[in-house]
């Protein structure tokens, strides 16, 4: 990598940590942080194109749907401003519009290497421990129950339904955490995500003990 394009990223760094700071809903600074971290490791492993990559990673919670109706908006500004060539601006941006979870019945579209390595790291920080401290930290943002035992979990047909629910935070690990395993795309995050699945099993499993426990007293 040039020391022009290492020189872009830190400014990204910089850029993209000013905007995040503060953020509760699970989408804050050291969210982007261990994506842009994870997704280096994977597109080292991977042969992927770091530079795509790293700008994707950073920039790729920047516009999120769930926050912002306006696409990639800021990312394209910012891109703009680092003097980024438009056909590399292009990619990148296709790149962070590929990342997100549109929910269970919503094919994964991705067309590039690049786009497969950024959104396997962003599913991985939504597994394991980690990804359990953000449903919750999630859900709190949201005002929504722990878990109630009589709303059960669903599967969404498509994204308009998946935007839509309001279920408690345990059924999100139905409609999206625990599919993620099956959906990454590169051998480097399977493996990493083995470890992360399990915990989540295991998570629920003790959760579902603790609360039979004190349904039966
Ligand atoms: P990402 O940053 O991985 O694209 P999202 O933007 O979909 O993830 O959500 C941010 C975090 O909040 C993730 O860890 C995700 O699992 C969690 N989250 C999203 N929707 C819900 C929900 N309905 N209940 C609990 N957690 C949620
Ligand atoms: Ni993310």
């Amino acid at each position: 990598m040039s020391i022009y394009s290492s020189e872009i990223i830190l400014r990204t760094i910089d850029f993209v940590r000013s905007k995040s700071e503060g953020e509760s809903s699970g989408h804050d600074w050291w969210h982007i942080y261990r994506v842009h971290k994870l997704a280096v490791y994977l597109a080292k492993k991977e042969n992927a194109d770091l530079f795509i990559v790293e700008l994707a990673a950073l920039l790729h919670d920047l516009d999120d749907w769930k926050f912002n109706e306006s696409g990639s908006q800021q990312a394209l500004e910012w891109l703009n401003k680092c003097d980024i060539q438009e056909e590399t601006a292009h990619i990148i941006l296709s790149v962070i519009n590929q990342v997100s979870f549109k929910g269970a019945g919503e094919s994964d579209k991705t067309d590039t290497l690049e786009a497969r390595v950024v959104q396997d790291a962003d599913r991985l920080d939504a597994m394991g421990a980690i990804g359990i401290a953000r449903a919750f930290a999630y859900g709190g943002f949201k005002n929504r129950e722990l878990f109630n035992p009589d709303i059960r979990p669903e599967i969404h047909e498509n994204f308009e339904a998946y935007k839509k629910s309001c279920g408690h935070t345990i059924n999100h690990f139905y409609e999206k955490l625990l599919l993620l395993k099956d959906n990454l795309h590169t051998a480097s995050a399977k493996i990493l995500a083995e470890e992360r699945h399990l915990f989540m099993e295991e998570f629920l499993s003790q959760f579902y003990k603790e609360w039979d426990f004190t349904g039966k007293i």
